[in-house]
């Protein structure tokens, strides 16, 4: 049995989609604050908790056989966690540490963790490989980047083995449409550009057109989800066979521009996109893309995406015919 934090939510729900489908057996932690219980409803058992309470910990570990913990449960949004980060320390550090601990007090080893690119900061180079310097330049990514040094002592100290999987940008919904991306509040920008396509929202804005990239807009890696949800499932097959602690970028290793972005929804949508040009954002990074070869070698990781608009059409999919 694999305990799943955070597994109702965007990422999180894809990858228990994904080991359910492979015969994986899970148990989800998830608080539904930001999750969907039915995202998870046909693939895992849902237990709605704090992962912070120890005492819920201490019963699901004694009463479920759990062989390892994938750590998805984390409050994302980056502006947020500027203007409130006690909500992201204490959410995504401490009670980290919460799920950790309970885990050494039951035996428990094997640690996977949704850390992120938001752990480098502004790049030094492109593409960024796992040795960039990580100076992260906001809460969240502080955040992030805190779990990994904790996982870094702990394994020194306790024996802890874990892998570190620093996400590029997650897009994209499981292509049958049956689950896919839902925030409440949205801001990631393909979701926002596709409603606009679907006509919930008026306009794209686009943030900041003067960056020094070819069209003035910020360049990210789009990374279709289920190709992340492959990466957890490998990372946990290294994992259970005595691999080493590791931290892996996953990434296409190729840039899209947000204009560029714009222009794919439209042809996907076949709907005129209207776009509002607006000043930078806070705190984005012009460029980040990954080389996610290390991902590639030790864990045999193959992306079955690397078509940007092939990424679009299940995110398209999703949009068009929502569940939640
Ligand atoms: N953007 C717009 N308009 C919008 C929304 C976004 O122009 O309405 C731009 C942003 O400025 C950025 C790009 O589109 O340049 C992507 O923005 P997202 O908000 O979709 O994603 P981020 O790049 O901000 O993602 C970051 C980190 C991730 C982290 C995530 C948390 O890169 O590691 O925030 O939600 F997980």
């Amino acid at each position: 049995m694999i305990l799943v934090t955070g597994g109702a939510g965007y990422i999180g729900s894809h990858y228990v989609d994904y080991a359910h489908k492979k015969g994986s057996e899970i148990v989800v932690l998830d608080n539904l604050v930001y999750g969907h219980a039915e995202a998870v409803k046909d693939s895992a058992t849902l237990i709605r908790g704090d992962m912070g309470d120890p005492k819920l910990l201490d019963e699901l570990f004694t009463q479920y056989k759990i062989e390892a913990v994938i750590h998805f449960a984390a409050y994302a949004y980056v502006g947020e966690s500027v203007k409130d980060p006690a909500k992201y320390y204490k959410n995504n550090t401490v009670c980290t540490l919460a799920v950790l601990d309970a885990m050494l007090r039951h035996n428990v080893n094997n640690f996977i963790f949704s850390s992120s690119c938001a752990t480098y900061g502004n790049p030094h180079y492109i593409p960024m490989d796992e040795a960039h310097p990580q100076d992260p330049i906001n809460p969240y990514g502080e955040t992030k980047f805190f779990v990994e040094k904790i996982l870094k002592a702990y394994s020194r100290a306790y024996g802890l083995k874990y892998t570190a999987l620093r996400y590029f940008n997650a897009v994209g919904a499981a292509p049958d449409g049956h689950i896919g991306e839902s925030h409440d509040p949205e801001t990631h920008l393909l979701p926002l550009i596709l409603q606009t396509a679907l006509g919930k929202r008026d306009s794209i804005s686009v943030f900041g057109t003067d960056y020094d990239t070819p069209d003035g807009t910020c360049i990210r890696d789009y990374i279709h989800i289920l190709d992340i949800a492959q990466a957890h499932d490998l990372a946990m097959q290294r994992l259970q066979s005595g691999g080493e602690s590791a931290f892996y970028n996953l990434g296409t290793e190729k840039g899209t521009s947000v204009r560029e972005a714009i222009v794919a929804c439209e042809k996907v949508s076949g709907k005129p996109i209207k776009v509002k040009e607006e000043p930078r954002r806070e705190g984005d990074p012009p460029r980040l893309v990954a080389s996610a070869a290390k991902a590639k070698s030790e864990l045999g990781w193959k992306p079955a995406y690397d078509d940007f608009e092939e990424i679009i059409r299940t995110a398209w999919e999703w949009e068009t015919h929502r569940r939640y």
